[in-house]
């Protein structure tokens, strides 16, 4: 009698640092979960090193990456195709390796959305948004957002010239506009706030928009954390109606990786209470 021999399939997610991902755990409990033969790897990336690594991993039979901060711009050229949705974000957050060639798409938009409207149910039509920050992550979200039909988009940042960059790169797609960060319009209250900036990860607390924030405003914070983030609690200090973390984002992006290299789509609801995240 033969041994069935069960072959794994490789993936794993590029950036740095890197030990921090909970993106194993995640995929290994989607794997779990759908019967998927795979392992996932943790590889710590210099932005040095990018080209090399993801050619070796390609090289070495790899099937796909999950690729982060500070990567998602840089690795988008290293693709041989790119998604639209990426290219209107301009970056990659994911990598397939089939038949000799890279395909780059963008999961942290969609990922976002499945979180907000699905398991958080906002109804983002007509919604008045404000977004904090004006890096990648700004950049990654305003297009997928804007697909929702919302009344306005605000970005808000530090240094005024990023925003307005973004808000250039997005104003044909509707309503958007930039302002500094010291200096948000509050005429109309806000249904959603969004910290996009890198702050809290960063240990600096700077002068969030305390006018932004009423009894009705939704606020998310695209940074988790096992304990509240800075800006999560700042906005439960004043009074927003709800202050929720990035845990869903992370695993409703994930899910749509995975998605796309197994063509399976995993159930998010029981890996999110896995993990013991409350969203
Ligand atoms: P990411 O790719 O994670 O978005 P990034 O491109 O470095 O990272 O962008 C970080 C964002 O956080 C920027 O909008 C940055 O503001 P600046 O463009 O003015 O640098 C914002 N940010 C970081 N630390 C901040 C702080 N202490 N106060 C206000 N904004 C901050």
């Amino acid at each position: 009698m033969h041994e069935k021999t069960i072959t794994f399939d490789r993936y794993g997610v590029m950036g740095y640092p890197i030990s921090h991902s909970r993106s194993p755990v995640i995929h290994r409990l989607f794997a779990l979960q759908t019967g998927q033969n795979i392992q996932y790897e943790l590889l710590q990336v210099s932005a040095d090193k990018l080209e090399t690594a993801v050619r070796q991993f390609q090289r070495t039979g790899g099937k796909g990456l999950n690729v982060t901060v500070p990567h998602k711009r840089a690795v988008a050229k290293l693709a041989d195709h790119i998604s639209e949705r990426a290219r209107t974000a301009g970056a990659v957050n994911t990598l397939s390796f089939i038949e000799g060639e890279i395909h780059g798409d963008n999961t942290d938009g969609i990922g976002l959305l499945r979180d907000l409207v699905v398991n958080l149910g906002l109804n983002l039509d007509g919604a008045n948004i404000l977004i904090l920050g004006a890096g990648g992550a700004t950049s990654g979200i305003v297009g997928p957002l804007l697909e929702m039909e919302p009344a306005m988009i605000r970005i808000a940042n530090r240094t005024l010239d990023r925003a307005e960059e973004i808000v250039s790169r997005f104003k044909h797609l509707g309503p958007v506009s930039a302002c500094h960060f010291n200096a948000v319009p509050v005429s109309t209250p806000y249904d959603l706030v969004i910290n996009a900036t890198s702050a809290g990860v960063k240990g600096e607390a700077p002068p969030y928009p305390a006018a932004a924030i009423n009894e009705t405003t939704f606020c998310y914070d695209l940074s988790y954390g096992l304990t509240p983030t800075p800006f999560s609690v700042w906005a439960r200090e004043h009074g927003a109606a709800k202050s929720v973390m990035g845990w869903g984002m992370l695993v409703e992006q994930a899910a749509e990786s995975f998605h796309i290299w197994r063509h399976v789509m995993p159930d998010t609801a029981p890996v999110l209470k896995q993990m013991s995240i409350s969203a």
